[in-house]
């Protein structure tokens, strides 16, 4: 132990909403067939928020299991941060300001980021930061996405991979190594804008079409640029920190295609076992896949004080970021 001051990952929570919409479901909705979701995706199911439910309102959810879990008050959180591509509203309030509201938290930091299925380490990047330089002790940090709210039921291309959750985590300090999160790197490269979009704002396209009021996706190109940039972002972190995949205790990737986790981890050597994986219960589900996953993994007794965790996404922009944390949470 010495004095530095480092970020740790102190808790995990996470909410999904009740309704699940099946791959059967799907079947009466769009020309597809459970047969073909599971094979090309490994998807089963997706959760689906009720029309009263927003966005903030599953983060709040997953915010207060994060806080209990860190053994928080309310009054102890001193910066809120949401990474969401389906916010409230466009463009502000910031859902992170509702969720802070709706938890009675006011008069601190609270403002979202844009960077879709990466968001979560985007927002991890500054909470590490923001805690590293001294400035706070206790950031909520949330993922959340009503993804349903952007997509074409008619379209089977993208109504069949996307669903709805949230998970949160409180980021504090230690000056434990051991508890810390060792690295994070992120990343974007915009001229994959075209590949990965949701409808535009009216400051850009005042008389949009009705095809671009949904998500909009290139699958296939996305599929290739994905795999390509999770290998190559997991093999840089793990380099750069002398850190062996045998040496990861759990690979977290995102949850977008099972295709693409297995692609990622043959080519790194991860063992199935070691690889956590909710796709099939929830499909994509954005900024939240990665914070439900952490979760997934804590409740079922998996993720331990100390344990190395490899976070690995890729999203619309495109982004990508990778993270190693040994765990703070207890
Ligand atoms: N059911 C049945 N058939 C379908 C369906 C469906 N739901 N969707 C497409 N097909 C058909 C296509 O029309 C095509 O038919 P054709 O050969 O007659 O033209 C055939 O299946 C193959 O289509 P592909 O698009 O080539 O299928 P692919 O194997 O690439 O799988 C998928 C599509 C699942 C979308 C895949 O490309 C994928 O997962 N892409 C990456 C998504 C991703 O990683 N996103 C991450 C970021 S998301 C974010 O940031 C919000």
């Amino acid at each position: 132990m010495d004095n530095k001051i480092f970020a740790s990952l102190k808790s995990i929570g996470a909410y999904a909403p009740k309704k699940i919409l099946s791959n059967k479901d799907l079947e009466s909705m769009v020309d597809t067939s459970d047969e073909w979701i599971v094979q090309r995706t490994g998807i089963k199911e997706r959760r689906i928020a009720s029309d009263d439910e927003l966005t903030s309102d599953l983060g709040v959810m997953a915010s207060k299991l994060a806080i209990k879990r860190a053994g928080l008050k309310t009054r102890d959180i001193d910066a809120v941060i949401c990474a969401t591509l389906t916010p409230d509203f466009l463009c502000m309030p910031a859902t992170a300001c509702i969720i802070a509201s709706k938890l009675g938290i006011k008069n601190i930091l609270a403002f979202d980021v844009s960077a879709a299925c990466s968001g979560f380490i985007y927002i991890l990047y500054l909470a590490k930061s923001l805690i590293e330089s001294g400035v706070h002790k206790n950031i909520l940090i949330v993922g959340a996405e009503k993804l349903s709210s952007v997509l074409d039921y008619t379209d089977r291309g993208t109504c069949i991979l996307f669903g709805d959750g949230a998970g949160a985590a409180i980021v504090g300090v230690t000056t434990d190594k051991r508890e810390a999160i060792l690295d994070i790197q992120i990343s974007a490269d915009g001229d994959y804008a075209h590949l990965l979009m949701t409808p535009r704002s009216r400051a850009t396209h005042p008389k949009d079409e009705k095809t671009l009021e949904y998500l909009q996706m290139a699958g296939n190109e996305v599929f290739k640029v994905a795999v390509k940039t999770l290998t190559s972002d997991v093999i840089e972190i793990l380099n750069k920190n002398n850190i062996k995949s045998s040496q990861v205790n759990h690979f977290i990737p995102h949850q977008a295609n099972l295709r693409i986790i297995n692609a990622v981890r043959e080519k790194l050597d991860f063992p199935i076992e070691k690889t956590v994986l909710t796709v099939h219960k929830y499909g994509n589900t954005s900024a939240a896949s990665i914070p439900m996953a952490i979760n997934e993994a804590y409740e079922d007794n998996k993720i331990k004080k100390g344990d190395l965790l490899l976070l690995d996404a890729f999203g619309g922009g495109f982004t990508w970021g990778s993270s190693l944390i040994y765990f703070g949470g207890e």
